[in-house]
Order: C-alpha cells, then sequence, then structure tokens
C-alpha cells in the first residue's frame, strides 16, 4: 500500500515537472518563476505579486550615451518590466529626425501608450500633433515643453524637475562653504560656467539660478567664461582645461549644468594642479555614482540629486493613469520629482 502510495506520488511529480518545464513557450511569455501555464492570462489570482497584464510601451530615448538618461531609461524599464508590460527602448542619437520616425513607427505597431525624451524640445509641437493625432497616451520626460504646447491634448503630461530649484541649490553650495566662493578674498566670486545644451530649459535654468542664489545672498559675481558643453564629459574636459590656461587662478568656482560635465572638468583641474576645495570649488547635478565618489573623496564641492528612479517611478504612475483614462486640464500637466542637495555631509545616504 505504501508503495504504490509513493509511486502515485513520484508519478504526480513527475507530470507537475513536465508542465512546468515545457521548453517551446517564447522567452518573452508570462514570467517563468510562477507555477501558472505560460500561455493563460493570469486568472489564477493565488499567486502573489505577480506582474499585472501589462500592455506594449514605446520609450524614446533622446540618446543613449547619455550618462544620466542611462541610469533613468534602466530605472524605466525596470520598473515597467517588473510591472509586466512588454517594453522596447529605443535611441534618437540625438536626432530628431530619427526619433519622429522612430514615434511612428511605435504609432504603427500599435503600442498602448510612448514615453517620449524629446531630442529637441523645440520639436514639442511636432511630437505632440503625432501622437495626439494616433490618439497615445503619451508621458514627456525629462525635457520640458511649455504649458501652452501641452495644453493642446489632454492625454499627456510631464514629468521632470523643476530645473531653477537645482540651480539655486548648486548655488547654495558654494555659499555653504567657508569664503561664500570668494577664495581670494577680493570681494568677489569669479567663476565659469559650463553649460549643457542651452536648447534644454534645465541648461538655462541652472545657469541663471546657480548665479541668482550668489547674487540673491549679497555676493557679487564675476563670469569669467561661459561655454556650452551640451552635457557630454569630454567637453568639460576640455572647456575647463581652455579656461584654466586663460584664467589661471583667478577662477574660484566652477558651475557645471550636469555630472558628467563636472567629471570631465575635475579631471583638467587636476591636470592644472589645482586642488578642490582648497584653492577652488567645483558643483554639479545629476548625483551619478561617479560625482557621488568624488564628493565623497573631497574632489567635487558637491552635486545635486537629479532623481531618475524618482522620476522614472512616477512617469510610470502617470502613464498608469493615463491608461486608466485619466486627462489633464491645461496648466497642470507638469509633475515635478525634487531635487536633493548633496554634500559630503549626506553622501553616504546616496550611495550604493
Ligand atoms: C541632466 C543631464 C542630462 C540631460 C539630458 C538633465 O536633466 O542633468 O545630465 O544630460 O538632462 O536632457
Amino acid at each position: 500500500m505504501k508503495k504504490t502510495l509513493a509511486l502515485l506520488l513520484a508519478a504526480i511529480m513527475m507530470l507537475a515537472l513536465v508542465a512546468c518545464g515545457g521548453g517551446d513557450k517564447p522567452a518573452d511569455s508570462a514570467p517563468a518563476d510562477t507555477n501558472q501555464p505560460a500561455d493563460s492570462a493570469p486568472a489564477d489570482t493565488n499567486v502573489p505579486e505577480a506582474p499585472a497584464e501589462g500592455g506594449t510601451i514605446g520609450v524614446c530615448i533622446y540618446q543613449f550615451t547619455d550618462a544620466f538618461m542611462t541610469t533613468y531609461r534602466n530605472a524605466l524599464q525596470e520598473i515597467l518590466e517588473g510591472k509586466g508590460y512588454k517594453v522596447s527602448t529605443v535611441d534618437g542619437a540625438n536626432d530628431q529626425a530619427k526619433q519622429n520616425e522612430q514615434i511612428n513607427t511605435f504609432i504603427t505597431q500599435g503600442v498602448d501608450a510612448l514615453i517620449i525624451n524629446p531630442v529637441m524640445t523645440s520639436a514639442a509641437d511636432q511630437i505632440i500633433a503625432t501622437v495626439k493625432a494616433a490618439g497615445i497616451p503619451t508621458v514627456l520626460i525629462n525635457r520640458e515643453p511649455t504649458a501652452d504646447q501641452m495644453a493642446v491634448y489632454d492625454k499627456l503630461v510631464y514629468v521632470g524637475c523643476d530645473a531653477r530649484q537645482s540651480g539655486t541649490m548648486q548655488g547654495e553650495l558654494i555659499l555653504d562653504t567657508p569664503n561664500k566662493g570668494d577664495i581670494n578674498g577680493d570681494g568677489k566670486v569669479s567663476y565659469i560656467m559650463v553649460q549643457g545644451d542651452p536648447e534644454n530649459v534645465d541648461a538655462q535654468y541652472r545657469t541663471e539660478f546657480s548665479v541668482k542664489a550668489l547674487v540673491d545672498a549679497g555676493m557679487e559675481v564675476e563670469e569669467l567664461n561661459l561655454t556650452r558643453g551640451d552635457w557630454m564629459r569630454e567637453r568639460g574636459q576640455e572647456i575647463v582645461a581652455n579656461d584654466l590656461a586663460q584664467f589661471g587662478d583667478q577662477v574660484e568656482v566652477v558651475f557645471c549644468n550636469n555630472d558628467d560635465m563636472a567629471i570631465g572638468a575635475l579631471q583638467s583641474i587636476q591636470a592644472a594642479g589645482r586642488k578642490v576645495n582648497e584653492d577652488i570649488y567645483l558643483v554639479g547635478v545629476d548625483a551619478l555614482d561617479a560625482a557621488l565618489n568624488e564628493v565623497q573623496a573631497g574632489n567635487m564641492t558637491g552635486t545635486v540629486l537629479n532623481d531618475a528612479v524618482g522620476q522614472a517611478t512616477a512617469a510610470v504612475e502617470e502613464m498608469e493613469n493615463l491608461l486608466g483614462g485619466a486627462t489633464y486640464a491645461a496648466n497642470s500637466q507638469s509633475v515635478y520629482v525634487d531635487y536633493v542637495k548633496v554634500t559630503p555631509d549626506n553622501v553616504q545616504d546616496f550611495m550604493g
């Protein structure tokens, strides 16, 4: 009797193994680690934490080589896939015409929603007209159009940050130093500004508001140079090497609109024999891992967290609102995630 029972159990286990192990199901079908049949909808609600039945989402990124947008797109992908969506992420290669084609292709393929990081903010009108004509719920990210541009389509929302805040925080990082940025004590803060792509409001506002914070605090300022570095590390390095060669010890503060350019700047600062926080200050924005390491090591005065994971989470949340039928009224189509100042005192909280 015992033996029969054991045989029966063994047979049941074999059957179960065969059912779970079917090697011919497509790789992108239902999650492999549940006990459900691979090809059915998750009708059995006993499976805990099973991803929601997702749709197909097209994600357009302006340029894959951008360091910050790499962190951001990885976060987006992980969150979307974790929720059971099929995700296709494409590289606009900094070419708006190419991105327009990619958007059209996604529309033809019948994606359920789009998340778009425009190549050119100035192309927003065209992008919005295209997604509106196709009736696709769309979340724009990272490059903010104007409220008027967005107002024409109520299934559209922007998720990003208020770049003025990051600029102000950069200024505050300098004001928090012992001499408020006036290292040589001549009564003024002499700085160079390494700007991102000025077509982007993040670059415009960070440039303006970092300096405004100093002026508002009563500091006199002197701009030795402002050069566009288009968000790129190598440009940051080149620009700061040139500026240090030209202005030497006059340079007290290096403002970079993002961390990647600040890392490039740091290479040139070190090559010129200067020492951050002793004879020059250096600030960036983003809190990239590389910058956090330099802040901790005392090689950057500080940075500002541009919360990629927070923005990706909010973008997916808004996308789901749109998929659920939500519409957005004019002038309430921007959702902002806060920036956070990062200094040696709190850098540990952002690492790892
Ligand atoms: C980030 C930059 C990035 C840019 C791309 C900004 O918010 O700070 O690092 O290059 O977005 O649009």
